[in-house]
């Protein structure tokens, strides 16, 4: 008789965007024993082992850690209302920066290997777009609390690897809209909207980084990886080519630059994640936008 020893792997933040496609995909795997945990009392995800876990809770990390005992934990978890990150500090700190470092040193203690999901907003926007190589400089809260949460994880010494991302948009069905989800319901609505000419990065399809999850663990690769979108663009663009896609009336996009929106948090404008090594260590692929759209297209009858 052959045993089968199934990969058990823990996700934190299986409630979010992220979370969801993960828990999604890793629920239909034979080889993987899946356990879940976010914010709120109950999945969103049906049939799956969930428990409720506040990140700002130390003792809940340890105890979830150590009962289900995992060979992986993937934080999805995060604080990530960058604007609120400037008021809710104290709050945006917990679970960016010192849950991070927590989730580290336990992992450590049991020889589980933490993925862990940053930003690029460690950057400043200066120069974009950024390899792995780049020193950081965060101008924001929540930049400077997402390169903490890496700082803590790599001073832990745990097995790890930090996938930086940015503008996360696909089709998960629960929770917050992302900006593709929301140009399309604004249109369609007859409302004008008025979008940033002057942020550029690649826009990430969330299924493009779980298949960059997926290969991380598959290669057994450590270290920081660049996993984000194909293209680089200005965030009018990006919307012009959703309403392109979608047949919505462009002329209710008004094109405007970052400092007219007044926004509490500063943002890095000429950003983006080279994601060459990511394509090159491990065969990462990620897909054309207007594919993206179609694949959004089909799953959420958009
Ligand atoms: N979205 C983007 O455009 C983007 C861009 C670059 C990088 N990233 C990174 O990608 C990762 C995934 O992002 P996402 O867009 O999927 O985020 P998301 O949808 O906001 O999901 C984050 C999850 O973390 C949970 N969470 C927050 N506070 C918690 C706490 N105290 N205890 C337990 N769970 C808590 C949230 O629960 P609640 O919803 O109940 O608060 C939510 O389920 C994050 O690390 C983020 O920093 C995202």
């Amino acid at each position: 008789m052959t045993s089968i020893i199934k990969n058990r792997i823990l996700i934190f933040g299986s409630n979010g965007m992220l979370g969801q496609r993960l828990t999604e995909r890793y629920q239909k795997d034979d080889n993987i024993e899946l356990y879940c945990s976010s914010f709120e009392e109950e999945s969103f995800i049906q049939n799956v082992n969930y428990k409720k876990v506040d990140l700002a809770d130390k003792k809940q990390i340890k105890s979830l850690i150590n009962e289900f005992y995992p060979d992986i934990i993937i934080n999805a978890a995060a604080y990530t209302a960058v604007d609120k990150s400037e008021e809710e500090k104290e709050l945006a700190w917990a679970i960016n920066a010192d849950a991070p470092g927590k989730i580290s040193k336990y992992a450590n203690a049991i020889d589980a290997k933490l993925i862990h999901i940053s930003t690029d907003y460690v950057f400043d926007g200066s120069n974009g777009p950024y390899d792995e190589k780049e020193v950081p400089n965060p101008v924001n809260y929540y930049g400077r609390s997402k390169l903490a949460g890496e700082n803590a994880i790599k001073a832990n010494l745990c097995k790890h690897a930090i996938l930086r991302t940015n503008v996360l948009y696909g089709p998960a069905k629960y929770g917050k809209m992302d900006f593709v989800k929301w140009v399309v319901s604004s249109l369609r609505d007859g409302k004008s909207i008025r979008i940033v000419e002057d942020q550029i990065n690649n826009p990430t399809y969330i299924d493009d980084l779980v298949q960059g999850i997926l290969k991380v663990i598959e290669f057994e690769k450590e270290g920081i990886y660049n996993v984000s979108g194909k293209e680089f663009l200005d965030r009018y663009n990006f919307t012009l080519r959703i309403a392109e896609f979608f047949n919505l009336d462009k002329s209710k996009i008004e094109p405007i630059t970052t400092s007219e929106l007044n926004q509490l948090a500063k943002r890095p404008l000429k950003s983006g994640l080279i994601t060459l090594k990511a394509e090159t260590e491990f065969g990462f692929k990620p897909l054309q936008i207007e594919d993206t759209f179609q694949l959004m297209k089909k799953e959420l009858n958009l």
